[in-house]
């Protein structure tokens, strides 16, 4: 090799180097001293850090803690050959990727072969034409660089993959959430639609029977007095009258008449009453929060449960006690949160009915309608309190209860303990999402089984 061509590619090998940031390292396994000393001086001196080793276990010993960028290997060995080496650090997944170059005399073609098929990337043959050596090893040495940033690439790769999919899941989770509210929204629309309609419907006849009846009352009034009139200015109006009079039991329908009147006014002003609560229960909430009474939708709540509420077979009818605070108005969407009472107070009563259940309500009757028990009484609280910052909504009941690996799921959605076709698992799911999304609230369970289980519903005032 010339002085020139070494400096050339000293030159070029450390502008490399500097480039990279890295020195090289090579690995020569060969028995020979003579082999050892030439080829470490040519490789040092183009700046790369050398290695040497003079049988295949050292030689691999030393791949293993040490591992070099390349390996240089000889053939003809003592004890393991360069073949048996090199297919030692091939099964290897740690030491498999390093480059080897085998060593072989110029003619032997079989070891060429032989080597290349047992994973060798190339060889060189002896004696040594310090140039190509160089010029192999820079290749190799290169290839395995790409191969390296390759590598990396592809970890890249599939770690943005990794990301891509996380946010594809994300956005999967968001759409299924929004499917969700949809199914509600749709539910509550529709169910808000008939009740809405079958109140309009009725609000008609009810009005004419509520207007009529002012008019027969007035009507009726004016009769009685009429008769009462007649019968002091003709108080013998002859046996035939007399005997109608008698008959009729005229005495007891003017008594009776205007009682009568004022009892069916009392049940017409109570349909529309109840025909207004539900208009306003089942009013579609616009884009902005309004100002409503809470008490009004817990109310209307109440009375649309109350066929629930009342005794049944199997249990007296529940108690339900009332503790409301003095509530200001609250900018809330009331047709959403009066759908969160009804999910609540729905649970309440399905937890009581279970329980019942649960402690076969035949045998134990006796406790529930003994008046020393008040305990047993199946009951539902409701509690409202300020302060301020809150407006606080506490529905408890004394039915079942939850165990804690119930209680931490309830607000998933679909998540029920009730037979198919009885619960959908979506009350709660729902719920959480109108107080703490739509009302920036909180929505808390504390329960446990046999305990009973209050709900504590927190909505901030500056909503
Ligand atoms: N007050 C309660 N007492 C005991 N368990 C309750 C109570 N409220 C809810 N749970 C439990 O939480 C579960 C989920 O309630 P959620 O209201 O979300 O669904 P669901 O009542 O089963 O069905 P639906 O969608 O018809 O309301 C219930 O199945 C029940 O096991
Ligand atoms: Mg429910």
């Amino acid at each position: 090799m010339s002085e020139n061509n070494h400096l050339e590619i000293t030159e070029t090998s450390e502008l490399e180097d500097t480039f990279n940031k890295i020195v090289e390292t090579i690995l020569v396994i060969d028995d020979s001293p003579t082999n050892l000393e030439v080829l470490y001086t040519t490789l040092a001196d183009a700046g790369y850090e050398v290695l040497i080793e003079m049988d295949g276990i050292s030689g691999i010993e030393q791949v293993q803690s040490n591992p070099p960028d390349l390996i240089l290997l000889d053939i003809m060995m003592p004890n393991i050959d360069g073949f048996e080496t090199c297919q030692r650090l091939q099964t290897n997944p740690l030491t498999k990727d390093i480059p080897i170059i085998f060593m072989t005399a110029l003619t032997d073609t079989v070891a060429k072969v032989k080597g290349l098929r047992l994973g060798a990337v190339d060889y060189i043959t002896k004696p040594f034409q310090q140039d190509e050596v160089l010029a192999r090893i820079k290749v190799q040495l290169k290839l395995r660089r790409l191969n390296l940033e390759l590598d990396q690439q592809k970890q890249e790769l599939e770690e943005r993959v990794r990301e891509r999919t996380a946010e594809l899941s994300e956005a999967l989770a968001a759409l299924q959430k929004i499917q969700l509210q949809l199914v509600h929204t749709e539910k509550i629309s529709s169910l808000g639609q008939l009740v809405a309609g079958v109140a309009h419907e009725i609000n008609n006849p009810i009005g004419f029977i509520s207007t009529n009846l002012y008019h027969a009352d007035k009507y009726s009034q004016d009769l009685i007095h009429l008769l009462k009139l007649y019968q002091q200015k003709f108080p013998n109006p002859g046996r035939e009258i007399e005997e109608i009079i008698e008959m009729v039991d005229l005495g007891h329908i003017s008594h009776d008449l205007p009682k009568l009147i004022s009892s069916m006014k009392l049940g017409s002003d109570r349909i529309q009453g109840i025909m207004q609560s539900l208009r306003n229960f089942s009013r579609a909430d616009g884009l902005e929060k309004k100002k409503v009474d809470i008490h009004e939708g817990i109310e209307t709540t109440l009375m649309i449960l109350q066929h629930r509420l009342k005794a049944q077979t199997y249990r007296p009818a529940i108690k339900v006690i009332k503790e409301y605070g003095n509530i200001p108005q609250l900018a809330c969407y009331p047709g959403q949160l009066n759908q969160v009472f009804m999910n609540l107070i729905a649970n309440s009563i399905d937890a009581i009915d279970e329980g019942v259940q649960d402690s076969k309500w035949e045998s134990e009757k006796s406790k529930f309608f003994s008046p020393n028990k008040i305990i047993s009484t199946p009951l539902i609280c409701i509690a409202t309190t300020v302060d301020r910052e809150n407006v606080t909504i506490h529905i408890g009941d004394n039915g079942k209860g939850m165990e804690a690996k119930i209680r931490d799921q309830i607000f998933h959605a679909y998540y029920t303990t009730k037979p198919e076709g009885k619960g959908t698992g979506l009350g709660l799911s729902i719920s959480y999402q109108i107080i703490t999304e739509q009302h920036a609230g909180t929505l808390e369970c504390i329960s446990s089984p046999g305990k009973g289980t209050e709900f504590i519903i927190q909505i901030p005032l500056q909503g």
